[in-house]
Protein backbone atom coordinates (compact mmCIF):
# COMPACT_ATOMS: atom_id res chain seq x y z
CA UNK A 1 0.00 0.00 0.00
CA UNK A 2 1.11 3.55 -0.68
CA UNK A 3 2.52 5.78 2.01
CA UNK A 4 2.52 9.47 2.06
CA UNK A 5 4.21 12.06 3.52
CA UNK A 6 2.52 13.99 5.99
CA UNK A 7 3.07 17.47 7.78
CA UNK A 8 0.80 18.80 10.98
CA UNK A 9 1.60 22.62 10.94
CA UNK A 10 0.31 23.45 14.52
CA UNK A 11 1.01 19.73 15.87
CA UNK A 12 1.49 21.45 19.29
CA UNK A 13 -2.07 22.67 19.51
CA UNK A 14 -5.40 21.43 20.46
CA UNK A 15 -6.31 20.26 17.04
CA UNK A 16 -2.87 19.52 16.12
CA UNK A 17 -3.09 16.55 19.09
CA UNK A 18 -5.92 15.14 18.50
CA UNK A 19 -4.93 14.69 14.42
CA UNK A 20 -1.97 12.91 15.31
CA UNK A 21 -4.28 10.69 17.59
CA UNK A 22 -6.70 10.07 14.66
CA UNK A 23 -3.64 9.62 12.24
CA UNK A 24 -2.56 6.72 14.14
CA UNK A 25 -5.87 5.49 15.19
CA UNK A 26 -7.59 5.20 12.04
CA UNK A 27 -4.31 3.79 10.90
CA UNK A 28 -3.94 6.47 8.11
CA UNK A 29 -0.87 5.61 5.79
CA UNK A 30 1.69 7.77 6.83
CA UNK A 31 5.31 7.54 5.83
CA UNK A 32 7.38 10.12 6.58
CA UNK A 33 5.62 12.73 9.49
CA UNK A 34 7.06 16.56 9.95
CA UNK A 35 5.14 18.35 12.80
CA UNK A 36 5.77 21.79 12.90
CA UNK A 37 4.75 24.90 15.15
CA UNK A 38 5.67 28.34 15.94
CA UNK A 39 9.30 27.97 16.93
CA UNK A 40 9.02 30.25 19.50
CA UNK A 41 10.08 27.25 22.07
CA UNK A 42 11.84 23.90 21.62
CA UNK A 43 8.49 21.39 21.67
CA UNK A 44 7.90 17.96 20.73
CA UNK A 45 5.12 15.69 19.57
CA UNK A 46 4.38 11.98 20.13
CA UNK A 47 2.92 9.97 17.07
CA UNK A 48 3.48 5.74 16.62
CA UNK A 49 5.79 5.35 19.44
CA UNK A 50 7.81 7.86 18.20
CA UNK A 51 9.30 11.43 19.77
CA UNK A 52 9.20 14.35 16.83
CA UNK A 53 10.79 18.11 17.72
CA UNK A 54 9.01 20.80 16.41
CA UNK A 55 9.98 23.63 14.57
CA UNK A 56 9.31 26.74 12.66
CA UNK A 57 7.42 25.64 8.96
CA UNK A 58 9.40 26.94 5.52
CA UNK A 59 8.28 26.14 2.24
CA UNK A 60 11.21 23.70 0.98
CA UNK A 61 10.50 21.71 4.72
CA UNK A 62 6.73 21.70 3.62
CA UNK A 63 7.41 20.59 0.37
CA UNK A 64 8.95 17.08 1.72
CA UNK A 65 5.16 16.52 2.60
CA UNK A 66 2.43 14.63 -0.30
CA UNK A 67 -0.13 16.20 2.65
CA UNK A 68 -0.18 19.40 4.81
CA UNK A 69 -2.69 19.72 7.67
CA UNK A 70 -2.69 23.04 8.48
CA UNK A 71 -4.23 23.67 12.19
CA UNK A 72 -2.37 26.40 13.15
CA UNK A 73 -3.64 30.08 12.47
CA UNK A 74 -5.01 32.01 9.32
CA UNK A 75 -1.70 33.98 8.77
CA UNK A 76 0.17 30.71 9.01
CA UNK A 77 -2.34 29.34 6.17
CA UNK A 78 -1.79 32.29 4.02
CA UNK A 79 1.76 32.65 4.29
CA UNK A 80 2.40 28.49 3.04
CA UNK A 81 -1.21 26.89 1.85
CA UNK A 82 -1.64 28.53 -1.57
CA UNK A 83 2.11 28.19 -2.77
CA UNK A 84 2.43 24.69 -1.41
CA UNK A 85 -0.48 23.27 -3.07
CA UNK A 86 0.69 24.88 -6.81
CA UNK A 87 3.83 22.61 -5.84
CA UNK A 88 1.59 19.42 -5.87
CA UNK A 89 1.55 18.93 -1.84
CA UNK A 90 -1.89 18.30 -0.83
CA UNK A 91 -2.95 21.34 2.01
CA UNK A 92 -5.96 20.22 3.71
CA UNK A 93 -6.57 23.72 6.08
CA UNK A 94 -8.81 24.12 9.26
CA UNK A 95 -8.07 27.47 9.67
CA UNK A 96 -10.61 30.09 8.37
CA UNK A 97 -7.65 31.46 5.60
CA UNK A 98 -9.63 30.34 2.80
CA UNK A 99 -12.87 28.93 3.61
CA UNK A 100 -15.03 31.44 2.00
CA UNK A 101 -12.19 31.88 -1.96
CA UNK A 102 -14.30 30.84 -4.63
CA UNK A 103 -11.52 28.20 -5.42
CA UNK A 104 -10.89 26.25 -2.08
CA UNK A 105 -13.76 24.12 -2.02
CA UNK A 106 -14.99 24.13 1.71
CA UNK A 107 -15.30 20.38 2.40
CA UNK A 108 -17.68 17.86 5.20
CA UNK A 109 -16.80 14.69 2.97
CA UNK A 110 -20.20 13.42 3.50
CA UNK A 111 -22.01 16.28 3.13
CA UNK A 112 -20.16 17.93 -0.06
CA UNK A 113 -17.54 15.19 -0.84
CA UNK A 114 -18.17 15.43 -4.44
CA UNK A 115 -15.92 18.55 -4.11
CA UNK A 116 -12.99 17.38 -3.66
CA UNK A 117 -11.17 17.29 -7.40
CA UNK A 118 -7.25 16.56 -7.75
CA UNK A 119 -6.77 19.56 -9.68
CA UNK A 120 -7.75 21.45 -6.60
CA UNK A 121 -4.97 20.73 -3.50
CA UNK A 122 -6.04 23.63 -1.20
CA UNK A 123 -9.15 22.45 1.06
CA UNK A 124 -10.42 23.97 3.82
CA UNK A 125 -12.35 22.78 6.83
CA UNK A 126 -15.40 24.68 8.01
CA UNK A 127 -16.16 26.60 11.32
CA UNK A 128 -16.17 24.10 13.83
CA UNK A 129 -19.94 25.49 14.97
CA UNK A 130 -21.14 25.26 11.87
CA UNK A 131 -20.30 21.53 11.53
CA UNK A 132 -23.38 20.05 13.58
CA UNK A 133 -26.05 22.09 12.11
CA UNK A 134 -24.37 21.29 8.33
CA UNK A 135 -24.18 17.72 8.70
CA UNK A 136 -27.50 16.92 10.66
CA UNK A 137 -29.69 18.82 8.24
CA UNK A 138 -27.95 18.33 5.02
CA UNK A 139 -30.36 15.50 3.59
CA UNK A 140 -33.59 17.45 5.06
CA UNK A 141 -32.58 20.35 2.92
CA UNK A 142 -31.89 18.33 0.18
CA UNK A 143 -35.65 16.78 0.68
CA UNK A 144 -37.74 19.89 1.57
CA UNK A 145 -35.49 23.12 1.16
CA UNK A 146 -34.22 24.76 4.53
CA UNK A 147 -35.59 28.90 3.98
CA UNK A 148 -34.38 30.41 7.05
CA UNK A 149 -32.29 28.90 10.10
CA UNK A 150 -31.89 30.10 13.17
CA UNK A 151 -29.32 29.36 15.56
CA UNK A 152 -28.51 29.53 19.42
CA UNK A 153 -25.06 28.12 19.78
CA UNK A 154 -23.49 26.80 23.28
CA UNK A 155 -19.42 26.80 22.43
CA UNK A 156 -16.85 25.42 24.43
CA UNK A 157 -13.97 27.07 25.31
CA UNK A 158 -11.88 24.20 23.53
CA UNK A 159 -12.74 26.00 20.25
CA UNK A 160 -10.77 28.91 21.26
CA UNK A 161 -7.77 26.19 21.52
CA UNK A 162 -5.71 25.03 24.32
CA UNK A 163 -4.97 28.27 26.04
CA UNK A 164 -8.58 29.27 26.60
CA UNK A 165 -8.76 25.55 27.95
CA UNK A 166 -6.40 26.49 30.93
CA UNK A 167 -8.29 29.88 30.94
CA UNK A 168 -11.40 28.01 32.54
CA UNK A 169 -9.23 25.66 34.07
CA UNK A 170 -7.87 28.84 35.77
CA UNK A 171 -10.56 30.52 36.49
CA UNK A 172 -12.18 27.39 38.67
CA UNK A 173 -8.88 26.94 40.38
CA UNK A 174 -9.04 30.44 41.70
CA UNK A 175 -12.84 30.52 42.31
CA UNK A 176 -11.96 27.26 44.76
CA UNK A 177 -8.75 28.36 46.09
CA UNK A 178 -9.83 32.43 47.11
CA UNK A 179 -13.56 32.11 46.34
CA UNK A 180 -13.99 34.22 43.67
CA UNK A 181 -13.93 34.58 39.70
CA UNK A 182 -10.71 36.33 38.77
CA UNK A 183 -11.71 39.51 36.58
CA UNK A 184 -11.05 38.90 32.36
CA UNK A 185 -7.59 38.64 31.48
CA UNK A 186 -8.07 39.21 27.88
CA UNK A 187 -8.34 35.55 26.71
CA UNK A 188 -12.24 36.03 26.80
CA UNK A 189 -13.86 38.78 26.87
CA UNK A 190 -15.24 37.99 30.22
CA UNK A 191 -14.34 35.81 32.54
CA UNK A 192 -15.53 32.22 31.92
CA UNK A 193 -16.35 30.07 35.37
CA UNK A 194 -19.80 29.77 36.25
CA UNK A 195 -20.20 32.19 33.27
CA UNK A 196 -21.15 32.57 29.66
CA UNK A 197 -21.09 35.24 27.29
CA UNK A 198 -22.71 36.21 23.85
CA UNK A 199 -19.17 36.89 21.82
CA UNK A 200 -17.19 34.93 20.02
CA UNK A 201 -14.53 36.78 17.65
CA UNK A 202 -15.09 41.25 16.94
CA UNK A 203 -18.06 42.38 16.50
CA UNK A 204 -18.92 44.10 12.63
CA UNK A 205 -20.61 47.25 12.31
CA UNK A 206 -24.04 45.77 12.32
CA UNK A 207 -23.34 43.99 15.69
CA UNK A 208 -22.74 40.69 14.35
CA UNK A 209 -19.83 38.57 16.04
CA UNK A 210 -17.08 36.93 13.50
CA UNK A 211 -18.01 33.64 14.57
CA UNK A 212 -21.98 34.41 13.57
CA UNK A 213 -20.62 35.54 9.89
CA UNK A 214 -18.82 32.22 9.75
CA UNK A 215 -21.63 30.56 10.47
CA UNK A 216 -23.74 32.12 7.71
CA UNK A 217 -21.17 32.22 4.50
CA UNK A 218 -19.79 29.00 5.58
CA UNK A 219 -23.13 27.29 5.74
CA UNK A 220 -24.23 28.58 2.99
CA UNK A 221 -21.08 27.83 0.65
CA UNK A 222 -21.26 24.12 1.90
CA UNK A 223 -24.79 23.43 1.03
CA UNK A 224 -24.41 25.26 -2.23
CA UNK A 225 -27.43 27.76 -1.59
CA UNK A 226 -26.71 31.03 -1.31
CA UNK A 227 -31.25 31.62 -0.59
CA UNK A 228 -31.24 30.30 2.90
CA UNK A 229 -31.30 33.08 5.07
CA UNK A 230 -29.66 32.41 8.47
CA UNK A 231 -29.49 34.19 12.06
CA UNK A 232 -27.34 33.11 14.41
CA UNK A 233 -26.62 34.13 18.20
CA UNK A 234 -22.68 33.00 19.01
CA UNK A 235 -22.21 32.49 22.79
CA UNK A 236 -19.03 30.93 24.61
CA UNK A 237 -20.08 28.50 27.94
CA UNK A 238 -18.00 27.24 30.20
CA UNK A 239 -18.08 23.52 28.57
CA UNK A 240 -14.41 22.36 28.18
CA UNK A 241 -15.02 20.31 24.57
CA UNK A 242 -18.13 19.87 22.63
CA UNK A 243 -20.35 22.55 21.12
CA UNK A 244 -24.36 22.30 21.34
CA UNK A 245 -26.80 24.19 18.99
CA UNK A 246 -30.29 25.33 19.45
CA UNK A 247 -32.07 25.04 15.92
CA UNK A 248 -34.72 26.51 14.32
CA UNK A 249 -35.24 25.61 10.42
CA UNK A 250 -38.24 26.71 7.84
CA UNK A 251 -38.55 24.46 5.27
CA UNK A 252 -40.09 25.45 1.60
CA UNK A 253 -41.92 21.84 0.67
CA UNK A 254 -44.40 21.06 3.18
CA UNK A 255 -43.59 17.86 5.11
CA UNK A 256 -44.93 16.34 8.46
CA UNK A 257 -42.40 15.31 11.65
CA UNK A 258 -42.74 11.70 10.77
CA UNK A 259 -40.93 12.64 7.28
CA UNK A 260 -38.31 14.52 9.15
CA UNK A 261 -38.04 11.83 11.46
CA UNK A 262 -37.05 8.94 8.78
CA UNK A 263 -34.90 12.07 7.16
CA UNK A 264 -32.61 12.57 10.31
CA UNK A 265 -32.63 9.10 10.80
CA UNK A 266 -31.18 7.74 7.49
CA UNK A 267 -28.53 10.80 7.35
CA UNK A 268 -25.05 9.85 6.95
CA UNK A 269 -22.80 11.07 9.95
CA UNK A 270 -25.76 11.86 12.15
CA UNK A 271 -27.23 9.68 15.20
CA UNK A 272 -31.02 10.94 15.45
CA UNK A 273 -32.76 10.85 18.83
CA UNK A 274 -36.54 10.37 18.26
CA UNK A 275 -37.62 10.21 21.97
CA UNK A 276 -38.08 13.28 23.39
CA UNK A 277 -36.05 12.78 26.77
CA UNK A 278 -33.22 11.20 24.24
CA UNK A 279 -31.40 13.67 23.25
CA UNK A 280 -27.38 14.51 23.43
CA UNK A 281 -25.46 17.18 25.79
CA UNK A 282 -21.53 17.61 25.04
CA UNK A 283 -20.20 15.95 28.09
CA UNK A 284 -21.91 12.54 26.65
CA UNK A 285 -21.77 12.48 23.36
CA UNK A 286 -19.09 15.29 21.98
CA UNK A 287 -16.07 13.91 23.83
CA UNK A 288 -14.33 12.17 20.83
CA UNK A 289 -16.93 11.56 19.17
CA UNK A 290 -17.25 10.44 15.26
CA UNK A 291 -20.47 11.64 14.24
CA UNK A 292 -22.71 14.09 15.38
CA UNK A 293 -25.74 14.02 17.31
CA UNK A 294 -29.45 15.61 17.57
CA UNK A 295 -32.39 15.26 19.27
CA UNK A 296 -35.56 17.36 20.69
CA UNK A 297 -37.08 17.68 16.95
CA UNK A 298 -40.25 18.97 17.35
CA UNK A 299 -42.65 21.70 15.94
CA UNK A 300 -41.75 25.24 16.35
CA UNK A 301 -45.07 27.22 17.36
CA UNK A 302 -43.96 30.37 15.42
CA UNK A 303 -44.85 29.79 11.98
CA UNK A 304 -46.00 26.38 10.89
CA UNK A 305 -43.67 25.41 8.48
CA UNK A 306 -41.13 26.01 11.42
CA UNK A 307 -38.75 23.16 13.47
CA UNK A 308 -36.60 23.08 16.09
CA UNK A 309 -33.84 20.80 16.30
CA UNK A 310 -30.80 20.06 19.43
CA UNK A 311 -27.48 19.56 18.06
CA UNK A 312 -23.97 18.60 19.87
CA UNK A 313 -21.27 17.54 18.42
CA UNK A 314 -17.37 17.33 19.06
CA UNK A 315 -15.82 20.53 17.81
CA UNK A 316 -12.35 19.07 17.93
CA UNK A 317 -12.97 15.90 15.72
CA UNK A 318 -16.11 16.16 13.62
CA UNK A 319 -15.47 20.17 13.73
CA UNK A 320 -11.84 20.09 12.95
CA UNK A 321 -9.30 17.10 13.50
CA UNK A 322 -11.71 14.17 12.64
CA UNK A 323 -12.94 16.36 9.06
CA UNK A 324 -9.72 17.02 8.07
CA UNK A 325 -8.61 13.42 8.41
CA UNK A 326 -11.77 12.11 6.54
CA UNK A 327 -10.91 14.52 3.95
CA UNK A 328 -7.29 13.14 3.56
CA UNK A 329 -9.00 9.18 3.54
CA UNK A 330 -11.19 10.77 0.33
CA UNK A 331 -8.13 12.52 -1.52
CA UNK A 332 -5.84 9.49 -1.27
CA UNK A 333 -8.77 7.30 -3.21
CA UNK A 334 -9.04 10.24 -6.26
N1 LIG B 1 -10.25 24.38 18.44
C1 LIG B 1 -11.24 24.08 17.62
O1 LIG B 1 -12.29 23.57 18.03
C2 LIG B 1 -11.10 24.37 16.14
C3 LIG B 1 -12.12 23.94 15.28
C4 LIG B 1 -12.02 24.22 13.90
C5 LIG B 1 -10.93 24.90 13.43
N2 LIG B 1 -9.97 25.31 14.28
C6 LIG B 1 -8.82 26.01 13.73
O2 LIG B 1 -7.67 25.15 13.89
C7 LIG B 1 -6.52 25.96 14.10
C8 LIG B 1 -5.81 25.51 15.38
O3 LIG B 1 -6.67 25.71 16.47
P1 LIG B 1 -6.32 25.13 17.92
O4 LIG B 1 -7.59 25.22 18.68
O5 LIG B 1 -5.63 23.82 17.83
O6 LIG B 1 -5.30 26.26 18.47
P2 LIG B 1 -4.14 26.10 19.57
O7 LIG B 1 -4.48 25.04 20.54
O8 LIG B 1 -3.93 27.47 20.07
O9 LIG B 1 -2.87 25.63 18.73
C9 LIG B 1 -2.28 26.46 17.77
C10 LIG B 1 -1.12 25.72 17.12
O10 LIG B 1 -0.59 26.57 16.08
C11 LIG B 1 0.81 26.73 16.30
N3 LIG B 1 1.25 28.03 15.80
C12 LIG B 1 0.96 29.26 16.29
N4 LIG B 1 1.60 30.22 15.59
C13 LIG B 1 2.34 29.56 14.65
C14 LIG B 1 3.25 29.99 13.65
N5 LIG B 1 3.52 31.28 13.45
N6 LIG B 1 3.84 29.05 12.87
C15 LIG B 1 3.56 27.73 13.04
N7 LIG B 1 2.72 27.26 13.99
C16 LIG B 1 2.12 28.18 14.79
C17 LIG B 1 0.98 26.60 17.80
O11 LIG B 1 2.33 26.33 18.12
P3 LIG B 1 2.96 26.69 19.57
O12 LIG B 1 2.59 25.52 20.44
O13 LIG B 1 4.41 26.80 19.29
O14 LIG B 1 2.33 27.98 20.00
C18 LIG B 1 0.04 25.43 18.07
O15 LIG B 1 0.64 24.22 17.69
C19 LIG B 1 -6.99 27.42 14.11
O16 LIG B 1 -6.84 27.95 12.81
C20 LIG B 1 -8.45 27.30 14.45
O17 LIG B 1 -9.23 28.38 13.94
C21 LIG B 1 -10.01 25.06 15.62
Amino acid sequence: MRKYNIAVVGASGMVGGELLGLLESRHFPVGDFYAFNSGRRPDAVSFRGKKYACAAPTLSALKKADIAFFVSTDEVSGRFAKRLAAAGTWCIDDSSRFRLSPSVPLVIPEVNGGELKPSRKLVAGPNCTLTGAAVALAAVHRKFRVTELRLATYQAVSGAGKAAMGQLEEELRTYFKKGAVPAANGRFPRPIAFNLFPQVGGFDAEGNSVEENKVEGELKKIWGDKRIKISSTAVRVPVLRGHSLAVWFKVARPCSLGSLKKELGRTPGLKFYAKPGNYPTPLENGQRTEIVYAGRLRRAKTAANEFQLWIVSDNLYKGAALNSVQIAERIIKL
